[in-house]
């Protein structure tokens, strides 16, 4: 267990929100998983619950019960919680596979599910993830099926059906590597820029931060952020883990974890440096992480606490970062 102070409070102190995306079912049984939710962090994402697969188990149905459950704690236990996400290619109902749908009957399924879903949490939630990943990784706009049947229009209706519903809810298009400046982020760069000068309702881009493969420099992640700030939008670290392999570093794993830290404590500082009030983390413990049952070749320790619930270095390095660090 971590010592007092705990991180949310060190990053309460500094109007930060330090987050973590939480899954349904451990909130359910491990009272270890959620006794750090509650006490370390005051921020939450629904990692899946509230994702078009899981809400919708039929055309015309609404599932409820995880998001809720996920919403609900969050707020008992005075957490920010960041909603994720309306669309998106990946985690679409299973059905959607059988479905001979024309493009109006696509376009009116997501504007009803848009319209419910935001609608519901419109007073519970203060964030929505409205687009996640609409840009191929070689900056053209991604071929999914919401682009198919209505061209990049789509996310200008998603994000102003999210407006119609939920209008003091922040919306955000976010994106994965397109943390620093390069060939993806400037497509994103000019996408929201569009956006913008059509009205659209975009308040913030959410930068993901999976530093798995690849750890982008924190300066041109400050660059990054800069630039997308000069726009007028919000911008938050949504989803962010790191991955030393044995191959990056063969030292050992003590090395590794140090590393680690040291490049969480990088990025805490950007934010610190660049305006960025919220960084938050994918998963809680590494044994919750998404990441080693993704990509064989990672190490799955990729979080700021370990399995046996113990904080990492990386743990002490935001908390330290957000106690001391005087921003430039
Ligand atoms: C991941 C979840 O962590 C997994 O549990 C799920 O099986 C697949 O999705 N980018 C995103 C997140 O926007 O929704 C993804 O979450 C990770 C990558």
């Amino acid at each position: 267990m971590a010592d007092e102070p705990r991180l949310r409070d060190v990053a309460a102190d500094r109007d930060f929100e330090i987050g973590a995306a939480v899954a349904a079912e451990p909130l359910r049984t491990d009272a270890s998983y959620k006794k750090i939710l509650r006490n370390e962090f005051n921020y939450v994402t629904a990692e899946n619950a509230l994702k078009m697969g899981p809400l919708r188990p039929a055309r015309h149905t609404y599932d409820f019960r995880d998001a809720d459950a996920v919403v609900d704690y969050a707020r008992e236990h005075d957490q920010t919680v960041r909603a994720h996400t309306l669309a998106w290619h990946n985690q679409t109902p299973e059905w959607f596979q059988e479905w001979d749908y024309t493009d109006g009957q696509l376009e009116d399924f997501l504007r009803d599910h848009v319209h419910t879903t935001a609608g519901r949490y419109r007073s519970r939630v203060d964030a929505w993830d409205v687009v996640n990943e609409a840009v191929a990784d070689d900056g053209t706009m991604r071929d999914n099926l919401w682009y198919d049947a209505m061209g990049e229009r789509y996310l200008d209706r998603a994000f102003e059906w999210a407006d119609e519903v939920a209008s003091e809810t922040d919306l955000y298009y976010n994106d994965y590597g397109a943390d620093g400046v390069n060939e993806k982020s400037d497509a994103i760069y000019d996408l929201v820029s569009r956006m913008l000068d059509r009205g659209v309702p975009i308040d913030g881009v959410g930068l993901q931060l999976h530093a798995l493969h690849e750890k982008p420099a924190p300066e041109s992640v400050a660059e990054n952020v800069r630039r997308f700030r000069e726009l007028d939008l919000d911008v938050q670290i949504t989803e962010m883990d790191v991955a030393y392999t044995p191959a990056d570093d063969p030292g050992d794993r003590d090395a590794r974890w140090e590393k680690q830290a040291e490049y969480y404590r990088a990025i805490t500082e950007v934010c610190l440096d660049e305006g960025v009030d919220t960084l938050v983390v994918w998963g809680v413990r590494d044994s919750d992480s998404w990441v080693s049952s993704w990509f064989e070749s990672l190490t799955g320790d990729p979080l700021l606490f370990d399995a046996g619930n113990d904080p990492k270095p990386a743990y002490h390095a935001i908390k330290e970062t957000l106690e001391t660090y005087e921003p430039n």
